[in-house]
């Protein structure tokens, strides 16, 4: 359709930084166009490795406990294959980004979803459900935070206890982290969320996966990475073979760049996120029917429309009756129903018109 005003997308809508394009063109001139390594090259590990001791204060060897991967869903893929056989369980907070049920399913496993419940205007985590899904079978939990769809992000409790519970009953935890730097909870925009790594010990069951393509705006790159216990990594690594050997070899060298370069591009594309989450709570807090869980990270809102029951319906007729594209909660699984996630990474000459119309559009349903 043309005209649309496309908020259902989940990455911004800015180019990819001058000087990480420009590493990149220097790589490929400097002879990177040949095979890597299948972790990915060492000194993206060490750069990795610098950066997580500068941010997170977590010392990681980059040897060991990193691999390179062509992608955040990459390192999804490999983390969840490496620790599922067919048959085996795997328990996954929703609503969520469906893609990580999706590969455990392509492992021949099952994900059993955990819906968070909203509480005032805050996501939870029902404890009392994780403890009561557990079964002989279960040897996986992956969570995601800050969150996709929900914004939501795990307190240093939620983590104390995830990691508790998975020790106790033996299982991998999985940790999507890739929106880690997206959060606008501090005083100084751009210190990145608590990565779980900073309690885990590094003989930890743990795994964390991470992607280039939302903090640096480098989504058609294919650029991620895991973290994990060295023996877990060492077997991600040989997977990493089979599926694609590698990232390639000039995207990882810009990789190297974004992370040493980037934070003051970061900051401005923070202040410019968090801005337009303020002007869209502020708008959306105006509209009947509404309410609206306050997200702490990502670029997403996740409100629910009371009386809705069919997002999909809801988001299909919105787009043709007012050319606004959201993404319909049921996408995001369990719990995912009743809601509407809308991507804030766009500009205000599309937000400003996108907000007034799902305005008259929700106007229209209330009369
Ligand atoms: C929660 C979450 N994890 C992982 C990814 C994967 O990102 P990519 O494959 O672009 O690195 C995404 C992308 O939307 C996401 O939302």
């Amino acid at each position: 359709m043309d005209g649309v005003l496309r908020l259902y997308f989940g990455e911004s809508n800015q180019p990819t930084p001058d000087y990480i394009k420009r590493a990149a063109i220097e790589a490929m001139d400097s002879g990177y166009t040949f095979y890597t390594e299948n972790a990915g090259l060492l000194s993206l590990r060490e750069e990795i490795a610098a950066h997580y001791l500068r941010l997170q204060n977590v010392a990681l060897d980059p040897a060991r406990e990193i691999v390179v991967t062509a992608s955040g869903v990459q390192a999804l893929n490999v983390t969840i294959r490496c620790v599922l056989d067919p048959g085996d369980e795997a328990l996954i907070l929703t609503p969520a980004w469906p893609n990580g049920a999706s590969i455990v399913a392509m492992s021949c496993a099952k994900a059993i979803e955990i819906p968070q419940p909203l509480r005032g205007d805050r996501y939870e985590i029902d404890w009392n459900a994780l403890e009561a899904a557990v079964t002989s079978r279960t040897r996986l939990l992956v969570y995601t935070s800050p969150s996709n769809p929900l914004g939501w992000t795990a307190t240093e409790i939620d983590q104390d206890r995830l990691l508790e519970f998975s020790r106790r009953h033996g299982l991998w935890l999985l940790a999507d982290e890739v929106y880690d730097r997206l959060w606008y909870e501090t005083e100084t925009l751009g210190t990145p969320v608590p990565s779980i790594l900073r309690k885990a010990t590094r003989d930890d069951a743990v795994m964390v996966v991470h992607s280039f393509s939302k903090s640096y705006c480098m989504t058609g790159w294919r650029l991620g990475y895991l973290i994990a216990r060295a023996d877990l990594a060492a077997q991600a690594t040989q997977l990493n073979e089979f599926i694609v050997s590698h990232a390639p070899s000039f995207t990882q060298r810009a990789g190297e760049t974004a992370l040493r370069d980037g934070e003051p591009e970061l900051a401005a594309m923070l202040h410019r996120l968090k801005s337009n989450r303020d002007f869209c709570i502020d708008a959306l807090s105006r509209m009947p029917r509404l309410t609206i869980p306050r997200p702490e990270g990502a670029f997403y809102l996740f409100p629910r429309v009371e009386g809705m029951t069919d997002s999909f319906d809801f988001c299909r007729r919105l787009l043709l009756e007012t050319r606004v594209g959201l993404a319909p909660g049921v996408a995001f699984g369990v719990g995912g129903e009743g809601s509407i996630r809308i991507c804030y990474a766009a500009g205000m000459t599309i937000l400003e018109p996108a907000m007034e119309r799902l305005h008259k559009f929700l106007d229209r349903m209330e009369a």
